[in-house]
C-alpha cells in the first residue's frame, strides 16, 4: 500500500485537539493540496474563509450548534461554493441554475477532501461541519458572504487529542456494483453490518449509544432537515432555474 492509502483508509473525524497551532508551512501546503482537487469545467468555484477572529470564531460556533471543537480547534475553515467571483470578472455570465449548485458543491467538497487528507497525512486530524448550514442567513452576515456564495460545509483542523476507532463502513459490495444499481439489497450483509455498527457506538459511548445504522438513517430521514435551504438558495442566487 501507498502513504497516501495508509492515510486516507485511516481517517477518523477528530473533534478533540491540543492547543498547538499549525505550523505556517503546513497551513500552506494544505491550503495548496486543496486547490490542486480537480474542478468541473475549470470554474474553480469555491472559496474558503479561514476565521482566525477569536470573537467571530465564538459567534460562527454559536450558529453551528455551539459544538465546542469549532471552538478548540487551531484553525477553522469555511468551504463555500462561489459564483460571485466570476459575475464580478465576467458580469455577462449566467447564473442561478440547478446545475451549478451541483458544480459548486462538488469542487468545494473536492477541495474540502483534499484538505482534510493532506492536513492527516502531516499527523493532524479534523471533523468537517456540515452545521454551518443551521443558520445559513445569520452566517453569510457574519462572514459578509455576497450573492453567489453559499457556506457548504466547515472544517476543523488542529492536533489530535483523542484516539478514536475507526467507524465502520458499509460492505464495499454494497456500495460498488459492476455495470447496473443491484436490483435488490442484501439482507443478510445489511442485517450484520447494522450490528457491526451498533457494536462500534457501544463501544465508543460505554453503552451510551445503542443504535444500529437503519435505526441511525431512520432518526435522521424522519424529517426534513434545514427546511429553509431552498429560501436561503434563492436568496443568494442559486437554483433559480
Ligand atoms: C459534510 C459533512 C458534515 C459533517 N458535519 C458534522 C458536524 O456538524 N459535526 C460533527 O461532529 N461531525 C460532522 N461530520 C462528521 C461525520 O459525522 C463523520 O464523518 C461520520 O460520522 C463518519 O465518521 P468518521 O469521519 O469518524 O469516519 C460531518 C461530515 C461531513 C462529510
Amino acid at each position: 500500500m501507498t502513504a497516501a492509502i495508509e492515510v486516507m483508509r485511516h481517517h477518523r473525524s477528530i473533534r478533540k485537539f491540543t492547543e498547538q497551532a499549525l505550523s505556517d508551512e503546513q497551513r500552506e501546503a494544505i491550503m495548496a493540496s486543496a486547490q490542486a482537487a480537480s474542478s468541473s469545467s475549470f470554474l474553480q468555484a469555491s472559496t474558503v474563509i479561514r476565521v482566525t477572529d477569536p470573537e467571530l470564531r465564538t459567534k460562527v460556533m454559536a450558529l453551528c450548534g455551539n459544538q465546542a471543537y469549532i471552538g478548540s480547534a487551531a484553525e477553522f475553515w469555511v468551504f463555500c461554493a462561489d459564483f460571485h467571483r466570476h459575475l464580478q470578472w465576467v458580469p455577462e455570465a449566467k447564473t442561478g441554475f440547478a446545475e451549478q449548485l451541483l458544480i459548486g458543491a462538488i469542487d468545494t467538497a473536492l477541495m474540502g477532501q483534499n484538505a482534510l487528507t493532506a492536513a492527516e497525512s502531516l499527523g493532524l486530524g479534523g471533523v468537517f461541519i456540515g452545521a454551518v448550514r443551521n443558520q445559513p442567513f445569520e452566517l453569510c452576515d457574519l462572514l459578509a458572504l455576497p450573492k453567489g456564495v453559499i457556506p457548504l460545509f466547515g472544517l476543523c483542523l488542529g492536533y489530535p487529542d483523542q484516539d478514536p476507532e475507526l467507524k465502520p463502513r458499509l460492505p464495499t459490495s454494497l456500495m460498488f456494483c459492476e455495470n447496473r444499481y443491484p436490483a435488490r439489497v442484501d439482507e443478510e450483509q445489511m442485517q450484520r453490518y447494522d450490528e457491526q455498527v451498533q457494536e462500534y457506538y457501544r463501544t465508543r459511548t460505554g453503552g451510551n449509544k445503542d443504535m444500529s445504522w437503519t435505526g441511525q438513517i431512520g432518526e435522521t430521514l424522519a424529517k426534513e432537515a434545514r427546511p429553509f435551504m431552498l429560501e436561503f438558495l434563492h436568496r443568494q442566487g442559486f437554483c433559480l432555474r
